[in-house]
């Protein structure tokens, strides 16, 4: 027990073992669209050699990277920009032996809706390589414009069997009406059971350790209600800045880039009933629900910033209203949670960078302590701080008697830290995770049509209708008008606070 200033705050990460064991999925060929993107380069790659060093990829497997033909590359460079991607990202970094095992898989094939062909012969390339009947796994890691050419393209070529499976990257949509239409095109060519639209947040461990912490434990559940809670935050600052990458932010804005990706896909788990069992088809079915109890976005509860110098970024339109912080108060109003705000933050340029969950709890009804305002500091009385970025940590702020003769109170604080418990260099990283599970068939932490559809239904009014940019300075937690929404309560991350 201790009695800290402020939350615990993340810790370097710890060096990864290699060898692990799980359940390995059948021999795949593995096509990566966007081979020589971004996404690519920094996750996808990486995360398939660390996959393949683990032992956790299939006995057999080819991976063929793809982009449209001005972009083609050789086997010979394809593997070169692999290697420097594996070099600069991965983590263990490769020895040569293990280099030259994965690079061996790897080969190029380029395809454009119009001529799939180069694709095409890569992919029957690599499945005699390989014998049998391997499955396919396409991962869509292009810009979101591109996830229906490359879809329907999959469909008439033929190169989507019944035997292949398909991941979406995200925003899926830009609003219900693309998403619906995004959806009727995939299925035109997928069978949703072939569909994993990827959230990489929900293959974080400790995201998925709150539904070990909410539901493997007996203690919590009967307070993990309306009745006890008071608020919840699910806060997501970070200090990036918007990295060149005005070509898309400035289409997309912080709402859809992290609140409707990730953000509402923490508070599923946060908020969902106890499911039946962890298969995908009943945890999907409650995560769900969830989203189906959501109210709609009352814009008078949104607060859009924008950090100043936003309209300077190299691409950025001069009068550009997208906005690059955004807070939310939600309500899902169901028999467990009405009338409990859910605070959404996420923002770049902001003073920190931290992923936590805060659920607030009520205060006792009879206060038997001297109530002096120093001891018991509103909002840190009694929270539960879930830190989910990797490797991530939970503390209990409650107050405790100050050693003495005097009955005062100070704030004290119980925390678990993931990596002290557990052998966390096992751990796998989200993308890494969610390409295990996607080859395993396994669509438990993948986002369902219905569900991503209802997130953008209930957005709806904030879409039509977004209420106009605040400034804010840079290494601030947004504009003044953040912390208003959420009072009389106030954000956990704050100033001298985060
Ligand atoms: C991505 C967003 O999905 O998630 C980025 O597009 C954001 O804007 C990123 O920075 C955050 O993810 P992580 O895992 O790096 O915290």
């Amino acid at each position: 027990m201790s009695a800290p200033p402020g939350p615990p705050g993340p810790r370097p990460k710890r060096p990864r073992q290699s060898r692990q064991t799980g359940p390995r999925p059948d021999d795949h060929v593995i096509v990566l669209f966007g081979a020589t993107g971004d996404l690519a380069k920094r996750k996808l790659l990486p995360g398939l050699f660390h996959l393949a060093v683990a032992g956790l990829l299939p006995e057999r497997y080819r991976i063929i990277g793809s982009a449209p033909q001005g972009s083609a590359l050789s086997d010979e460079e394809f593997r070169a920009h692999a290697f420097d991607a594996v070099c600069e990202f991965a983590e263990p970094k490769p020895s040569a032996a293990e280099w030259d095992a994965f690079a061996q898989t790897l080969s190029f094939g380029a395809a454009s809706p119009s001529d799939p062909g180069p694709l095409e012969a890569a992919v029957r390339k690599a499945e005699s390589a390989i014998g049998g009947s391997p499955r396919r796994l396409f991962h869509l890691a292009v810009p979101p414009v591109a996830f229906a050419s490359v879809v329907s393209m999959l469909g008439s070529s033929g190169l989507a069997t019944d035997r292949s499976r398909v991941i979406i990257e995200k925003p899926f949509g830009t609003g219900l009406a693309s998403a619906r239409e995004l959806n009727q095109k995939v299925h035109a060519v997928f069978d949703e059971s072939q569909v994993f639209r990827i959230d990489h947040f929900l293959g974080k461990e400790s995201v998925d350790n709150i539904l070990a912490f909410r539901f493997a434990n007996g203690f919590l559940e009967p307070v993990w209600n309306r009745q006890h809670i008071r608020y919840v935050q699910i806060d997501v600052p970070e200090t990036l800045s918007i990295e060149g990458r005005a070509a898309f932010y400035d289409g997309t804005g912080a709402y859809r880039d992290m609140v409707v990706t990730h953000l509402f896909q923490v508070l599923g788990f946060v908020a969902m009933e106890a499911p039946v069992s962890l298969d995908a088809r009943q945890l999907r079915d409650e995560k769900v629900k969830v989203f189906n109890s959501l109210c709609p976005i009352d814009v008078r509860h949104v607060v859009r910033g924008q950090y100043q110098g936003y309209r300077e970024e190299p691409g950025v339109p001069a009068g550009s209203d997208t906005e690059t912080m955004v807070a939310v108060r939600a309500e899902v109003d169901n028999w467990r949670w009405a009338g409990v705000p859910f605070f959404l933050r996420s923002g770049k340029c902001m003073a920190a960078s931290r992923q936590l969950i805060t659920l607030g709890f009520a205060e006792p009804p009879l206060r038997v302590f001297p109530a002096r305002r120093q001891d018991a500091p509103r909002g840190l009385m009694n929270e539960i701080v879930i830190d989910f970025a990797d490797p991530g940590s939970i503390s209990l702020h409650f107050l405790a008697k100050r050693p003495g003769p005097e009955n005062t109170l100070e704030s004290a604080s119980m925390v678990f830290h993931y990596e002290d418990s557990f052998a966390i260099a096992n751990a796998l990283e989200g993308y890494e995770r969610l390409i295990l599970l996607a080859m395993l068939g396994d669509q438990a932490l993948f986002t369902r049509a219905d569900g991503i559809e209802r997130v953008w239904e209930i957005s709806e009014p904030l879409l039509e209708n977004p209420p106009p940019v605040l400034p804010y300075a840079r290494g601030s937690w947004g504009p003044a008008e953040t912390g208003k929404l959420i009072a009389p309560h106030r954000w956990h991350l704050r100033d001298n606070h985060g």
